[in-house]
This record gives C-alpha cells, sequence and structure tokens, in this order.
C-alpha cells in the first residue's frame, strides 16, 4: 500500500521488451481499452475474444488484428504475454483462471469476483502460474487519488481522518444486460459502482477496512436492484468514509465537478435523459442490444486523452492538517494558510486506463510489485459485499467478524 505509482512523465519506458496483450469483451471497458492499449509504447494488441460476430468483424476490419469467438479459442491461437478481461463479472474468475494457467499475467476488470471464494481461486492460479494479477481499472488509479494518497504517505498533511464521497449519475439508466438488474447475480450499483469508492478509500486511508453500515435503495420496480447507497466505511487505522451513490438520473454531481464528466471529459447537463430514453426500449433484448449499440466497440464514446481530470464524483478528504478536494484539473488544499490548488499534469493515454496497463508492464518488466494487485483486489470486493450484507440485515458488520463477539 505504501508503494508509489510513477506518472508515465516520470518514468519514461525503460525496456524495449514489447508486450502482446488480448482483450476479452469488446464492450464498453474492453472498447475503451482498444486505443490505450495500441497507443501505448510498451504494449501491443495482439488478440481479443469476443462471442458477437458483428462485433469481431468490425473490430478485425478496423484494427487489423485477429478477433476469436472464446477466451479458449485466443489462447490456443494467439501468442499472448497477458490478458484483459472485461468481461461480465460473472465470467471473471473463469476467465482469469484459464488465462493463469495457460500461463498469461492478467488485468480483471472490476469487481474482481462476485465471491471471496472465487477471488482466492484466481489467486491461487496466478500464484501457482507465476504470473501477475491486477485488478481495475478502477477510479483509484486516477492521478488526483494516486496524489492525495501521496501527499498523505509523505507526511505532508497529516494522517487521513476521513473521506467522504458523492456520486449521483444515471447509472441505473443506461442501457443494462438483464443480470446487471438483478443483484444475485451481481447486477446494481454494490457490485458495479460502489467498489470504486471503497477502492479510492481503501486507497487513501492505506489501512484494513473495520467494520461497515450500509443503507440501499431499490425505488423502481422496473428495475429491481439497489441503485442508491449510504454508507460508512470504519478503517483499523480511525479513519472513516462516507460514501452517498445514487444512480436514478436525477440530480447530477457532475454539476459540482465544473461539468467535467467521469471520463474527464466536459459534458453538458442532460438530467433524467437516459430514463426518457429508456422509454422506448419494449424488452430485455432490445435493451441488451442497444447496451452494444450505444456503449460497445466501436459505438463511438469517448476513449482517448481527455482534457480533464477523471472521477468519481465530488471527494474531499480531511487529514490531520489540511482538506483536499479532487478537481477538474488537481487538487485543491485547504490549509491554515487558506486555499491552493495543486495541478496534476496530462497524460498522454486515457488516466486510470493507460495506469493499470502501465501497472502491469511495471511488475512484469521492472519486478515493480503492483499496487492493485490480487489481495487489494479481494479487499474490495470483502468490503463491498459487507455493505450489501449491512444494508440487507440492517446492522454493522464486522470484516471477517473479527469483533463481533
Ligand atoms: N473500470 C471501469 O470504469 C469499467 C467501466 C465499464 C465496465 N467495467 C467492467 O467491465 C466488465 C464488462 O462490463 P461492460 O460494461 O464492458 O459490459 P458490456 O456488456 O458493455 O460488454 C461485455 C462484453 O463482453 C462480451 N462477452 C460476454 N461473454 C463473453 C465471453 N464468454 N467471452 C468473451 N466476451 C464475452 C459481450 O459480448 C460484450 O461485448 C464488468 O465487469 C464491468 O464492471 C469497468
Amino acid at each position: 500500500m505504501t508503494a508509489v505509482l510513477h506518472s508515465p512523465s516520470e518514468a519514461p519506458i525503460a525496456s524495449q521488451r514489447t508486450l502482446a496483450g488480448g482483450i476479452v469483451g469488446l464492450g464498453l471497458a474492453g472498447g475503451i481499452m482498444v486505443p490505450n492499449m495500441q497507443s501505448h509504447p510498451g504494449l501491443r494488441l495482439a488478440a481479443a475474444a469476443e462471442p458477437c460476430d458483428a462485433t469481431r468483424s468490425r473490430f478485425e476490419g478496423e484494427t487489423n488484428v485477429p478477433a476469436f469467438s472464446s477466451i479458449e479459442d485466443m489462447l490456443r491461437e494467439a501468442t499472448l504475454d497477458f490478458v484483459y478481461i472485461a468481461t461480465p463479472h460473472q465470467y471473471h474468475r473463469a476467465h482469469a483462471v484459464v488465462a493463469a494457467n495457460n500461463g498469461k499475467h492478467v488485468i480483471v476488470e472490476k469487481p474482481m469476483a462476485l465471491s471471496l471464494k472465487d477471488c482466492d481461486e484466481m489467486i491461487a492460479a496466478a500464484a501457482a502460474n507465476h504470473v501477475q494479477l491486477l485488478v481495475g481499472h478502477t477510479h483509484s488509479f486516477d492521478p488526483a487519488v494516486m496524489r492525495i494518497r501521496e501527499l498523505i504517505v509523505s507526511g505532508a498533511v497529516g494522517r487521513p481522518v476521513s473521506v467522504s464521497m458523492w456520486n449521483y449519475t444515471d447509472f441505473l439508466y443506461r442501457p443494462r444486460r438483464a443480470e446487471e438488474l438483478d443483484t444475485a447475480a451481481g447486477g446494481g450499483i454494490m457490485f458495479n459502482q460502489i467498489p470504486h469508492q471503497v477502492d479510492i478509500a481503501r486507497m487513501i486511508v492505506g489501512a484494513p477496512v473495520r467494520s461497515v453500515r450500509a443503507a440501499t435503495s431499490r425505488l423502481d420496480s422496473a428495475r429491481q436492484t439497489e441503485g442508491g447507497c449510504s454508507a460508512f466505511i470504519d478503517f483499523e487505522n480511525g479513519a472513516t468514509a462516507t460514501i452517498a451513490y445514487s444512480g436514478y438520473d436525477r440530480f447530477d454531481s457532475d454539476e459540482l465537478h465544473d461539468w467535467v464528466s467521469e471520463g474527464g471529459y466536459v459534458k453538458a447537463a442532460a438530467h433524467g435523459r437516459s430514463r426518457r430514453a429508456l422509454r422506448s426500449c419494449s424488452s430485455a433484448t432490445e435493451e441488451e442490444e442497444r447496451r452494444r449499440a450505444t456503449f460497445g466497440y466501436g459505438a463511438g464514446i469517448s476513449v482517448g486523452p481527455p482534457p480533464h481530470q477523471p472521477h468519481f464524483g465530488l471527494m474531499i478528504v480531511s487529514c490531520e492538517r489540511a482538506d483536499l478536494r479532487q478537481s477538474s484539473g488537481g487538487i485543491w488544499i485547504y490549509d491554515d494558510e487558506g486555499a491552493r490548488y495543486l495541478g496534476i499534469e496530462a497524460r498522454t493515454w486515457r488516466p486510470g486506463r493507460g495506469d493499470v496497463l502501465e501497472e502491469l508492464r511495471r511488475a512484469i518488466i521492472d519486478a515493480v510489485p503492483p499496487i492493485h494487485d490480487g489481495a487489494f483486489g479481494r479487499g474490495t470486493v470483502e468490503a463491498s459485499l459487507a455493505l450489501l450484507r449491512s444494508a440487507i440485515e440492517r446492522r454493522e458488520i464486522f470484516l471477517n467478524e473479527r469483533r463481533s463477539g
């Protein structure tokens, strides 16, 4: 947890060895990764796996890179050093294990898996095959989050006391696959969105989670999964995190972030637009098709380096000697002398995506231990599952029930 991530400008690619990567799942996450892997100076996009015929054809036509209908075919046919797994949550365990068992290093998207047992299997497979296992990207890779962590580790602002996070989005009303609306199958914000906030808080606080308390909301009978959450996390070192999340497409917290989107792009206010657009969707199949057309590979969403810093809503970190606020270009520091601004240099790649690739490259080539390894990813799954359980049982949950007696 105390290791420091280097920005690309601080740490030019030293090695000439180019690592060949394969992308599994060419949806929203996989599609964003395509240009980021292609433009990374130390990596080469060498293959993809995707069951949708039309998506595969489009990808092959545009990239001249082979695409296979399954991860097994890709692992058999392509020569790869690593795979990036961007398939729906429920496949993360199986895909990570088969990749590791084939000797490939692995980046698996968040959430690492749907259960701690699955996380343990993935960690064991990576260890047995002597390959790296990284989880991400999450917004804990955001340059501002890493800079806040560095300020804390340096002693400049004192120890962390509290992390306050607010994110209000349209999450529940973007076109979804059926399982994304079924909590038992890993749907809803507790598996998809809250892990970002948990990961950020864990990265900044740098201590194990002691206990959690949460309440969740399900406000739409047509989309019966968690769309809102209020949560409190108590860390072993006495720091706390408070989380507010709403995915109901009403208030949009980007309003408090200079109308800069989660990815760091300029956006316009469009309250309720996602809800209204969904009204013309008449079936789950049509909604799933719309998801692919709107967010899948080639859908035309912004994927390259953004003009502003990415974020996951409004965040204020209180430390012993200063409050820190992540902003669209850097960090505001409020201390006894007043307020000052710490700008963050623009990345040459999309922050988060390029950073997770670089963290893997450094781990493989330079033997730098990754921060977001399997154990870190597991910790976020453990806390996120505990938050869900706390909401269901309406009580505080102690992690591993170490102190419940
Ligand atoms: N880090 C982030 O900010 C971020 C953003 C989006 C998604 N994600 C994560 O990425 C994962 C995928 O989410 P998404 O939004 O891209 O979903 P999506 O539905 O947009 O895309 C999933 C893709 O995987 C493909 N697929 C399904 N089964 C497959 C299989 N067996 N083998 C290969 N491909 C298969 C689908 O055809 C589809 O193209 C999720 O776990 C999600 O949490 C992370």
